[in-house]
């Protein structure tokens, strides 16, 4: 046998001819998948301890493989020129450590391969990735959900008026509107949680598409990655990229809800609106209207989050159609969701600093939550409490307003005698036992906008935010 090889790529033998140039570029993919590095290494590591219970590689073959395995983790983070110059001509991530290996080792390099492929090796990797890039967003959200609360504790007792429909319909608790943006963050957390599960499980020991041919120890190569359980079936565990779809659901559900919140900021901020003053620290200027100061952080995250869900769309799109096994298809899966984590991960960061060092402006919120309309519906309730259906009392307050509006006056501010005209059940004194303090009062159930329950609120959230953990455990 011969230790020679007429070249270092990873197929080579039943080849004649060298690959068309353009093509040979067009198929790489480590000017993207370097960035699974550090987990293929990790998986290199647990593959090459479990080659030696199987006879492939002897205890001194292991802890060599181990060692050029550091130092090629090392100097890849180290030693730019040395990256480039062992990258020129790698295909993929895989094969770069492959040819670094051979630079360290000779031939030796060439016998971790043994009994595996880059299919279930790219799969491996990627699910760690997803895992770790879980737990990072999953810290994003958490410190997003804190700037909620600090702000929703800051601002307590500030009433504004809740709108349906963007138009004013009751008073409610500026608290209370923080705290629903952060309730939707907090169901992102448990998604995450979610996807990281469904990346948890090790795929190694698949290969190709038909299994292990060497009785690899699989489940010992998942316990060494920190992966919970193996995959059930080698043919799918190749091709399955549900984890990916799972991560890219949960970023773009994550997007939609920060486009959602920066749409209320982008609003509040307006004049008409004047309830938020913009921090500097996130806003910018006009290059031509010098009073400009505008929202560009907000509008920023707004945009951005529609090539999230297109990263979403391009990995549903390849995978759809796919035959069973592996297709180099499915290459095309990391781009995409490398690009949507950074912008998710950065959409964070800039969120939790622009609301943070947000300023309301409680005069103003006030102001528009006193207009004696957002009261109507306390009238209603109070004539129910007298005795009257909600039908009833709907419709003659409905009168009570229109009379007003032909008056010109708040409803609040008719006379007696103009009540007494609509109806009789309608006594002295009636217009004025409603306030905006009172309409939050009554709204005590837990979940509603009375203070008692807003502060209860917050307490429930500092609670569940302090129980979850983010998972960390899969390596490195
Ligand atoms: N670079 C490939 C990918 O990202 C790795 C797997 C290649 N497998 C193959 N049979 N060509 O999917």
């Amino acid at each position: 046998m011969t230790n020679e090889r007429k070249d270092d790529r990873l197929w080579g033998g039943r080849f004649d001819r060298e690959p068309n140039a353009q093509f040979d570029a067009f198929q790489r993919s480590l000017a993207f998948d370097h960035r699974l590095l550090p987990y293929e290494i990790a998986v290199d590591r647990a593959w090459a301890k479990a080659l030696e219970p199987v006879g492939i590689f002897t205890a001194s073959e292991v802890k060599q493989t181990l060692a050029a395995l550091d130092k090629i983790a090392e100097r890849a983070k180290a030693d730019s020129a040395w990256f480039e110059k062992t990258a020129a001509g790698a295909e993929d991530v895989h094969h770069f450590v492959e040819k670094a290996l051979v630079e360290e080792l000779g031939p030796l390099g060439w016998k971790l391969h043994t009994g595996r492929s880059r299919n279930e090796l790219v799969a491996a990797d990627f699910r760690l990735f997803v895992i770790n890039a879980a737990a990072e967003i999953q810290r994003g959200l958490e410190a997003l959900l804190n700037a909620f609360l600090q702000q929703a504790k800051s601002n307590l007792n500030v009433p504004m008026p809740g709108m349906t429909h963007l138009q004013h319909a009751q008073p409610i608790l500026l608290s209370h509107f923080l705290l629903a943006h952060a309730e939707a963050f907090t169901r992102d957390v448990t998604r995450l949680q979610h996807a990281a599960a469904s990346a948890d499980a090790c795929p190694m020991g698949s290969g190709a598409l038909a299994g292990n041919s060497f009785a690899i120890d699989r489940h010992a190569i998942a316990r060494e990655l920190g992966f919970s359980r193996i995959t059930a079936n080698s043919l799918d565990a190749v091709s399955d990229r549900d984890f990916a779809l799972d991560y890219l659901f949960v970023l773009t559900g994550i997007a939609t809800h920060l486009s959602r919140l920066a749409e209320d900021f982008v609003l509040f901020a307006s004049q008409e609106f004047s309830y938020v003053i913009l921090p500097d620290e996130y806003s910018t200027g006009s290059s031509l209207m010098p009073q400009k100061k505008n929202p560009d952080a907000w509008e920023l995250i707004r945009g951005k989050s529609g090539r999230i869900t297109g990263a979403l769309v391009a990995l549903l799109t390849t995978l759809k159609g796919l035959p069973t096994g592996y297709q180099r298809d499915l290459q095309e899966d990391k781009e995409a969701l490398f690009a949507a984590h950074d912008q998710v991960a950065d959409m964070l960061a800039v969120a939790t600093g622009a609301l943070g060092s947000t300023k309301f402006n409680p005069d103003r919120l006030r102001a528009a939550a006193s207009n004696p309309a957002l009261l109507a519906t306390e009238a209603a309730d109070y004539l129910v409490r007298k005795g009257l259906p909600f039908r009833q009392a709907h419709d003659l307050v409905g009168k009570v307003l229109r009379e007003a509006e032909k008056q010109n006056v708040a409803w609040t501010a008719l006379p007696i005698d103009a009540l007494k005209a609509i109806s009789s059940a309608l006594e002295a004194g009636f217009a004025k036992s409603f306030s905006v303090e009172e309409a939050l009062a009554a709204k005590k159930v837990p979940g509603g906008t009375a203070p008692e329950s807003v502060r209860a609120a917050i307490a429930d959230l500092e609670t569940r935010l302090n129980k979850k953990v983010s998972k960390t455990g899969a390596k490195p």
